[in-house]
């Protein structure tokens, strides 16, 4: 028998980034929500994918309209983050957000920006996964917000370009 805080803990070691996903209701009103189960699939062709709980308000708008958009978040973005992980609010309160593909409302100040269109939903246990096509994207050369065991966190280092690590352990290898 699995104990569900011991669970939530265990997975909470996984470190991430974290996103915020935006999308339009049936009344066209802006709808955004935190989300750290961000991930990329495939790239050609170019899927993402994250899961948002059946229970979130949010869920209605994301399942009706067709397109969405991600937002990294920036480190300096941490309030962004607690504003639109709290529900019943208005989200989008003093935020001057952009439009993108299909009208969906678009953040500013963030690392990177998925500009998506629906391509499945599937059943995820408590949780709907949504797969996105990316149709646009951008990048800022800003450093990200984490998110590790249950807090945020800043990276420490400045990022290390991948093949520069691969040559690094090649060398103390030989
Ligand atoms: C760092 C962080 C990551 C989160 N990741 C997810 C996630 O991947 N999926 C999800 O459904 N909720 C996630 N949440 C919780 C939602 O942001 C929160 O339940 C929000 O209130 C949902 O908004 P809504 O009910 O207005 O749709 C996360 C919250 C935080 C702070």
């Amino acid at each position: 028998m699995i104990d569900p805080r011991a669970y939530r803990n265990a997975l909470g070691h996984f470190a991430t980034g974290v996103t915020v996903i935006t999308t339009r209701d049936a009344e066209d009103k802006p709808v955004g929500v935190t989300v750290n189960s961000f991930s990329s699939l495939s790239l050609d062709p170019p899927l993402i994918l994250w899961s948002l709980a059946k229970k979130s308000y949010s869920l209605d708008a994301f399942e009706r309209h067709p397109a969405f958009a991600v937002h990294v978040l920036a480190s300096d973005q941490q309030s962004v983050s607690d504003r639109f992980a709290r529900a019943g609010t208005d989200k989008f309160a003093g935020i001057d957000a952009g439009e993108g593909f299909g009208g969906v409302p678009l953040l500013p100040g963030c690392a990177a920006v998925f500009q998506c269109t629906t391509e499945h939903r599937y059943d995820g246990g408590d949780h709907v996964i949504m797969v996105g096509r990316v149709q646009r994207f951008d990048t800022a050369e800003r450093p990200p917000l984490l998110f590790y065991r249950g807090r945020y966190a800043t990276p420490e280092t400045e990022a290390v370009p991948f093949t520069s690590l691969l040559r690094a352990f090649a060398g103390a290898a030989a």
